[in-house]
């Protein structure tokens, strides 16, 4: 594991893309393919524009290559301001040269969060061509840091993080009173590159915790 502290959040963001064009290139080098999982959230928000715009990342992105999952979607339909299918969509992916079939959103438009997780996990298992129990084996993983320690939609004190036969869940959050879609934490792990992109002051202390206290994964699910 390496830490990058940086001091200013436009540094968090240059190193955030230049890490992602340097994954993205070399995977497709070497398999010809590059399957990224996006996070949610304002520091990715931050993030994805760079890659859209700025000449000097943009032309470096092997994109008839790359596929686009998500690592977590709240339960809303895609044109919902909530929805991290629509955000991505919106400072990214409508401004990249996408195939419909490289974009693999997750259908939090199901009423039924729990057969979302299913066909997402269908959908997975088709792309990653996996046999049935196996992990998806992202290049690349991208995730943010909620200040309770939560990542993707693994919340603390939830039932997501101890999932260990499952890659993708339905997950109540009573805390937000609201259902979400999560890939679970062997799916997260078992990808060749994690970057969890963490900025503010009030991740400080969740942060200190998790790289200083003791693993406790219900309570630091990160
Ligand atoms: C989501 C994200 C979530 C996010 C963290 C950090 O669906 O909201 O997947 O895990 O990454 O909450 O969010 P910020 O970057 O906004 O602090």
């Amino acid at each position: 594991m390496s830490i990058k502290i940086l001091r200013h959040p436009a540094d968090l963001y240059r190193v955030a893309a230049e890490t992602f064009v340097r994954i993205a290139t070399h995977s497709v080098a070497v398999q010809g393919r590059f399957s990224v999982g996006l996070a949610g959230g304002s520091t990715s928000k931050s993030l994805y524009p760079l890659l859209a715009n700025e000449p000097g990342l943009r032309s470096w992105l092997p994109t008839e290559c790359m596929h686009f999952y998500w690592g977590d979607e709240r339960h809303v339909p895609p044109e919902h301001a909530d929805s991290n299918y629509r955000m991505a969509n919106e400072v990214m992916l409508s401004k990249l040269p996408l195939a419909p079939n490289q974009v693999h959103r997750i259908q939090g438009e199901c009423p039924d969060a729990a057969r979302a997780a299913d066909e997402y996990e269908r959908e997975l298992c088709a792309n990653f061509a996996l046999a049935p129990g196996v992990y998806p084996r992202f290049d690349l993983v991208l995730l943010g840091i909620g200040p309770d320690a939560h990542t993707a939609s693994l919340f603390p004190h939830t039932p997501a993080p101890q999932e260990t036969a499952r890659s993708v869940v339905a997950n109540r959050v009573a805390a937000l009173g609201t259902d979400r879609i999560t890939l679970t934490i062997p799916a997260i792990n078992n990808a060749a590159n994690i970057v969890f992109l963490v900025s503010g002051a009030d991740k400080a202390v969740a942060l200190r915790e998790i790289l200083e206290g003791p693993r406790d994964p219900r309570k630091l699910p990160v």
